[in-house]
């Protein structure tokens, strides 16, 4: 049987061009004032009575080693550090030198060092605000492949992934409150993803969704932030986030790599347009239209010299670098003819496809003997 057409970009992300700027900053919160907010879950619970443990080795072995890496969000990390805002600001800073030698004409052209600063404190404070909610997403997304997936050795260690979701909910919100001033609403984009991960009825799309994408994504974030910040104790904060977090993405890639090896060709062609759609969900979030707007600046005319950076550009092609090498090693980068390495061509990411693949690599982010406080 021959295979659908493909949806068109409009179709799946709202807009022709990938690029196009004002589709991208026209999608706003307009619920930011809400202290709730809901999302229909339209999945099937799901019972086993196949309770042989380690059926599925790989899953197994994952479980066990969550067992033993839990850790304690309260006492293992140094939360009496004096954080200081400027300090870590001027580094920050070192990410702006590129665009102040070319601003003339632009309204970044009044900054003071001062502006510079508060601007990378913002910058901060927006990224681990959307780090926390993407935890949150994590959080109930897991929650949801507890009750939808029909592997036992897949329940078990999804339950153990919950309370560590909770655990990087919880330190990012103290981090947030404690040391920086308070957090920022969830980024329209973002939110977007996580309702339609939510929403779908299909098990293996939560996974897709969550465990492949965001935090496939969120693993290179950490890692960026984790490299650039001198900060002892968001350093020591997101080191242990990591250890956790290459083990969810191993989890979505062992799981679905047995499954999707089943799949038809229509179905990959469902989940090549919902990788491709999350792809472009997250990418947009990191044009940080809200710092901009709280900084008092007119986001359209500031934009094009933002994304013309060049170590924006490798900052926002670096969060592919998980990505692409585990939907290759999913199959979903080549099959039905390549359409899913079209557009991580188009995204300008392809490049990572040779890079490792989680599903092997995590084992190097495990926390070593001794390296926790408690
Ligand atoms: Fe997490
Ligand atoms: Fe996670």
């Amino acid at each position: 049987m021959a295979l659908d057409e493909y949806a068109s970009n409009a179709e799946i992300i709202g807009r022709d061009d990938v690029n196009d700027l004002e589709a991208i900053l026209s999608v706003t919160n307009t619920d930011v004032d809400e202290a709730i907010h809901t999302v229909t879950d339209n999945a099937e619970a799901i019972f086993t009575w196949d309770y042989e443990k380690g059926a599925r080795q790989g899953l197994n072995k994952l479980y066990e080693k969550a067992k033993h890496a839990q850790w304690n969000g309260e006492t293992d990390l140094p939360w009496d550090t004096d954080v200081d805002l400027e300090k870590n600001a001027a580094l920050q800073r070192m990410q702006f030198a590129e665009m102040e030698r070319d601003v003339s004409g632009t309204p970044l052209e009044k900054f003071s060092e001062q502006d510079f600063i508060k601007l990378s404190i913002e910058m901060d404070s927006w990224t681990l605000s959307q780090f926390m909610h993407g935890e949150q997403g994590a959080l109930i997304c897991t929650a949801k492949i507890v009750e939808t997936v029909p592997w036992i050795d897949a329940k078990y260690y999804a339950a153990t992934q919950v309370m560590d979701e909770a655990r990087h909910v919880e330190v990012f919100a103290k981090y947030l409150d404690d040391k920086l001033s308070g957090h920022y609403p969830i980024n329209a984009h973002l939110r977007l993803l996580l309702d339609d991960i939510v929403n779908d009825s299909r098990w293996d799309m939560t996974y897709l969704g969550m465990q492949i994408m965001v935090e496939g994504l969120a693993l290179a974030a950490f890692g960026f932030m984790h490299q650039l910040t001198t900060e002892p104790l968001l350093k020591q904060l997101l080191r242990y986030v990591m250890s956790d977090e290459a083990r969810h993405v191993a989890f979505g890639v062992i799981s679905l790599k047995e499954y999707y090896a089943e799949l038809t060709d229509a179905e990959l062609k469902e989940r090549q347009e919902f990788a491709f759609e999350a792809a472009v969900r997250m990418r947009d979030r990191f044009l940080q239209q809200e710092v901009w707007d709280r900084m008092g600046l007119n986001v359209k005319e500031v934009l094009p010299l933002v994304m013309h950076s060049p170590q924006r550009q490798l900052f926002q092609t670096m969060l592919f670098s998980k990505i692409v090498p585990n939907c290759k090693k999913l199959g979903l980068l080549d099959a039905n003819g390549g359409w899913l390495r079209q557009k991580f061509t188009e995204l300008g990411v392809i490049g990572f496809e040779d890079n490792p693949d989680t599903g092997e690599e995590y084992a190097m982010f495990q926390l070593a003997e001794g390296e926790l406080a408690s």
